[in-house]
């Protein structure tokens, strides 16, 4: 099958991509925060006049300054630049709707701003032209208004630009998403007042210009003086003003399609400078030199893992080359450790630093379980992924001893009080009981939550199987005369997360170094003779500062450095998660 290029830009060859995406957002906030204060001032109109010219004095007199005026069109230049220079290096113009309307909102604006910027803008830094409501007001609703129904236009496209931009920004930090409603709001609410605020002043000026004697009673002086205003700016200064809009607007324009025609020549030299990748599986795309195997396999539909997002540290992008046109790229120093740690022999390579320039043969060494065409994502088995948890491992101490002394019954018996006090612990702290092992169970936090809550959920899972076991040990004691101890270890990391098993016993699970390390920790416990051995990484993200001079520092087989450990009690672990020392430190 013949792939259509999906990336014909050469890696590396243009600015960090991330950078200046952070530019884009940062200029973007610049330029929404002034049309949000000139709409709220808009919206003031209703309130009165003279509340309305006060503050756009305050409003207003920032962004006149030396640095305002920096930063307010500093911002404008790199944002309308970014645009442009996006628009330059999409593959496609085919995106989500939401995504094509903003482009095509952000393209129109420098169009639909210019006369408005010109007249006051340039008014005011040429000719030193303050432009009060008045003289806009009378200007766009009386003297012009198919002028005024364009600014209307331009300030809907402005605020509608805005707002997809922002709300795309609520939806990829977590953090936002609870201010997204009151969000929404004031997308509604604030041009809504604003347009009215705007036509009530317009319809009582013009109301008085034609019948200037007319319920003078219920006229303010300000509103009788805004009918007979006129713009300052003589006719001639006029006409240079709308003569330098105009100008602006054909060089921008010309500007956009010259940059459509250089768009579609880079798109033409791509698709000729293009090389192929060819499957094992059949099947051969196109790409651009220099693309990663990972990006190709991935833009163009064919199932491929790569759990660490191409961060050269899990291994499953791997593949065999088994012919190339051309010498391919040497391995990096990080692909050169990992392949080193699987064993790889000279002809695999990691799809996600693999770079080819000449066309390639490869075959895939993992092969997701996804039928062709089908993404990952969309696969009844989830595709492993890597992601930050806590994970907490908790064992009775000394119950082997106590099963083979008693009935089986006896054993089940206390072992399901047991798993119900660990398993409402770790329910009621945001956590998933991962599994029930013999005497020991693992449990794992950080699904559906970011990293402080998972931490905190896991300390309040130890603190209640601590105090529940202590619960149970009492009936114990009255019933049997015997009692247990409980060690639990924690910590929080990166774990591959992924569903593992077969046929029923298909299960969410965890594995990686996070796992290993928590388990270790409570073995750790259990020979400190201590109820939780807890990570300071795990405390860290919780929200509290460790002790460093209560820390161990503990070994772990097969990992290079030492993890620091702290070990707790379960008055320990209360005063921790206790509000009052929430600022505290662990002792
Ligand atoms: S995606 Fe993990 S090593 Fe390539």
């Amino acid at each position: 099958m013949e792939g259509t290029p999906t990336r014909t830009g050469r890696p590396g060859a243009w600015p960090n991509a991330l950078s200046l995406r952070n530019l884009r957002t940062a200029s973007g906030l610049v330029l929404f925060c002034f049309v949000a204060m000139h709409l709220l001032n808009h919206a003031l109109l209703l309130i009165s006049l003279r509340q309305a010219e006060m503050a756009r004095s305050l409003l207003a007199a920032p962004w006149r300054t030396v640095p305002g005026t920096v930063l307010l069109y500093g911002a404008a230049g790199v944002h309308v630049s970014l645009t442009l220079l996006a628009l330059y290096r999409r593959q496609t113009l085919i995106m989500p709707p939401a995504e094509f309307l903003r482009l095509v909102l952000g393209l129109l604006i420098p169009y639909f701003v210019a006369e408005h910027a010109v007249s006051t803008r340039l008014g005011f830094a040429f000719y030193g032209e303050v432009l009060g409501y008045a003289e806009v007001v009378r200007s766009l609703w009386i003297t012009s208004p198919a002028m005024g129904v364009q600014q209307t236009i331009a300030l809907l496209v402005v605020w509608t630009h805005g707002c997809i931009g922002i709300s795309f920004l609520i939806r990829h930090h977590a953090r936002l998403r609870p201010a997204f409603p009151l969000f929404l709001a004031g997308a509604v609410l604030l041009p809504t007042l604003a347009l009215t605020g705007f036509a009530m002043i317009g319809r009582w000026m013009a109301l008085q210009a034609t019948f200037p004697g007319i319920a003078m009673e219920i006229y303010t002086p300000e509103l009788e003086r805004m009918a007979n205003v006129t713009m300052p700016s003589s006719a001639e200064r006029a006409a240079r003003l709308a003569t330098a809009a105009t100008s602006i607007k054909i060089g921008y324009i010309c500007l956009v399609a010259a940059i459509m025609v250089l768009r579609e020549l880079r798109l033409f030299r791509a698709r000729v400078r293009s090389i192929a990748i060819r499957y094992a599986t059949g099947e051969t795309i196109r790409v651009q030199p220099g693309t990663s195997v990972l990006e190709a396999s991935r833009a163009n539909g064919i199932p491929h893992y790569g759990i660490c997002g191409g961060n050269a540290r899990c291994s499953t992008c791997r593949l065999r080359v088994t012919a190339s046109a051309g010498a391919l790229p040497a391995p990096g120093p990080a692909e050169k450790a990992t392949l080193g740690r699987i064993h790889a022999d000279s002809g695999v390579r990691l799809a996600c630093q693999l770079r080819p320039r000449h066309d390639l043969s490869v075959s895939l060494m993992l092969q997701p379980v996804t039928p062709r065409g089908t993404a990952i994502e969309d696969s009844p088995v989830e595709s492993p992924r890597e992601r930050e948890i806590a994970v907490l491992f908790c064992d009775l101490r000394g119950f082997t001893k106590f099963s083979e002394s008693r009935l089986p019954y006896d054993v089940v018996f206390l072992l399901n009080r047991y798993f119900v006090i660990v398993g409402e612990a770790v329910a009621e702290a945001g956590g998933r009981v991962d599994k029930f092992l013999g005497d020991g169970a693992m449990a794992l936090f950080g699904f559906e939550t970011g990293p402080e809550e998972a931490c905190r959920g896991a300390l309040r899972a130890a603190e209640a199987i601590l105090r529940g076991s202590a619960r149970l040990n009492q009936d114990l004691t009255e019933e049997t005369g015997v009692s247990f101890d409980i060690a639990i270890g924690a910590h929080f990391g990166p774990a591959v997360v992924g569903v593992m098993g077969y046929g029923a016993a298909l299960t969410e699970t965890a594995i990686g170094d996070t796992v290993n390390v928590a388990s270790r920790l409570e073995a750790v416990a259990k020979e400190a003779n201590r109820q939780f051995a807890v990570s300071a990484d795990l405390l860290e993200h919780a929200g509290i500062r460790p002790d460093e001079t209560t820390l161990r520092s503990i070994a772990i087989r097969g990992r290079e450095s030492e993890v620091r450990v702290g070990l707790l009690s379960e008055a320990d672990l209360s005063a921790l998660l206790d509000p009052r020392t929430a600022e505290g430190t662990a002792a």
